[in-house]
């Protein structure tokens, strides 16, 4: 059977800086399923040298390193383009005959494994599902087998998302859609799982019981550069929170599944998501704090007068047996002092202290598991040992665990597995419908109010790049009697 990548979107930037990039990597550690054939589709005419040279000048050495000519030039062999756009039907006419005559060149005539993915704007997304299902594509006959990779953004609240919904499942069954969030392919993420439910260490102290509370930061030093009218309509919460923070908080906090399979493990992450509370307008304001860096303005593509958030923390509650009243903190923000993302577990102090330390600022935080995702990936114990000498002084010890220090094989890329997984039929890594609309139901509020915000005039605060966000954040935590932790990398590479 023929394996066949679609990528509708094939000029763009997704596709030369992650897809591409994945697939040469796979091919030459030998891991891309054979016989492979990668189709791309795009308005501009062009041949397939000619897409596969602007593929390499895009991509430069960080597509193609030293000593790797030889190999790319082999990888182009199964380049193929065909120009069109992605809301006409003879687009994908031309693409169903290159399948056909890559099929039969491949002795494998109507037999194919085709992932479909859609690399171009969201808005996009309905018209292109439309084309896909008249034009037959997605037809599965005896012995082929198709699916569609979506990107993000999938809706902008919970209303847009349920439809986006209903109209993909016009066109395929919801098994044979993958709507793809990058972190849930990065290898830490997929650790988490490891670490709570292959221990018996961990679990038992997993709980409201032992934990005061949770921080998970994504924080990113890069500025938005030239994707300005993008994040002009999302902003931090629709760009980092609704998708990305938000699965890092479901697999933190949600029940062990019953076995590993997509389904459950994905029933086990909707049903927390679903518990987490939705506030209503006049708890927003208490359980969020924003800012935008300085200089967003002068951004290509960005309105002068933009009120759009580069930062935010929000506080969320989880309403069930396990987590109720542990305050989860999240937060993101570009612009930042460094780039680290972060789960950070607070356990809650001895109930009862016998040493002087007790009831010393800090003294309350001191036993804390890091979970560091990136971008070194490691784990982080901290307890209280004793200063050796004749006093009963104590001091904060830590374990550490850092995967390069154990030598582990260079962690595959996020795109590089989820890819992967789509080619396997495998939807554990990838967002299903409900989940989707679980997430979205816990942003809309903030964006709600986000907006209002907008409307009457009020600005985010301003915080200079390289900052943790606005001083409003700090004090904000401050309310909580609470401070952020552990912010720059303590694992190093
Ligand atoms: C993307 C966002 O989904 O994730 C970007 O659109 C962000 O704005 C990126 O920079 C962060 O991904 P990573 O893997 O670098 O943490």
């Amino acid at each position: 059977m023929l394996n066949i990548l679609i990528v509708i979107g094939a000029s763009g930037d997704l596709t030369w800086r992650k897809i591409v990039p994945a697939l040469f990597r796979l091919k030459i550690r030998g891991k891309l399923p054979e016989p492979f054939a990668l189709i791309g589709v795009a308005r501009t005419v062009m041949t397939d040298q000619q897409w596969a040279d602007r593929l390499r000048t895009e991509g430069g050495s960080a597509l193609v390193p030293p000593g790797r000519e030889e190999a790319w030039n082999e990888f182009t062999r199964s380049l193929f383009y065909c120009p069109g756009s992605a809301t006409e039907d003879s687009t994908f006419q031309s693409v169903r005959s290159k399948m056909d005559q890559l099929e039969m060149d491949a002795g494998c005539p109507g037999q194919s494994n085709c992932v479909c993915y859609l690399a171009v704007s969201s808005r996009l997304y309905p018209e292109i599902l439309a084309r896909l299902g008249e034009s037959g594509l997605t037809n599965e006959t005896n012995g082929s087998r198709f699916c569609v990779v979506i990107e993000k953004p999938f809706g902008y609240d919970q209303a847009s998302a349920a439809a986006l919904n209903k109209l993909t499942h016009e066109v395929l069954p919801e098994e044979r859609i993958f709507r793809i969030d990058h972190y849930l392919g990065k290898e830490t993420v997929n650790n988490i799982f490891a670490l709570r439910f292959g221990n018996t260490i961990f679990e038992p102290l997993w709980n409201r019981q032992y934990i005061d509370h949770v921080q998970i930061t994504a924080a990113e030093s890069v500025l938005v550069g030239h994707r300005g009218a993008f994040y002009e309509t999302a902003g931090v919460l629709r760009d980092m929170f609704a998708n990305h923070l938000l699965q890092l908080l479901a697999i933190t906090t949600m029940e062990p599944p019953s076995n590993f399979d997509a389904d459950r493990v994905r029933d086990e992450k909707v049903k927390v998501l679903r518990a987490v509370r939705r506030l209503s307008e006049e708890e927003v304001p208490e359980n969020i704090v924003v800012g935008q860096y300085e200089g967003y303005h002068q951004e290509r593509g960005v309105d002068p007068e933009s009120c759009v958030p580069t930062f935010s923390a929000i506080r969320l509650f989880i309403d069930d047996w396990r987590w109720k009243d542990v305050p989860f903190y999240l937060r993101s923000g570009k612009g930042m002092s460094c780039r680290t993302t972060q789960i950070l577990i607070v356990y809650k102090e001895p109930p009862h202290c016998i040493f002087n330390e007790c009831g010393t600022p800090g003294a309350m935080e001191v036993n804390r598991l890091l979970l560091q995702l990136q971008p070194a990936e490691g784990i982080r114990l901290t307890f209280l040992t004793k200063v050796p000498g004749t006093e009963m002084e104590l001091r904060e010890s830590v374990l550490s665990y850092s995967f390069e220090e154990q030598g582990t094989n260079q962690p595959a890329d996020a795109y590089e597995r989820l890819l992967l997984d789509a080619f396997a039929g495998d939807a554990s890594l990838f967002a299903r419908c409900d989940e989707l609309e679980a997430a979205w139901n816990i942003i809309d509020p903030f964006n709600v109010w986000l907006d209002k915000q907008a409307k009457a005039g009020h600005k985010p605060p301003v915080y200079p790049v390289g900052n943790w966000g606005p001083e409003e954040s700090n004090r904000w935590l401050d309310r909580d009697k609470r401070h952020w932790l552990d912010s720059c990398p303590v694992i190093r590479h």
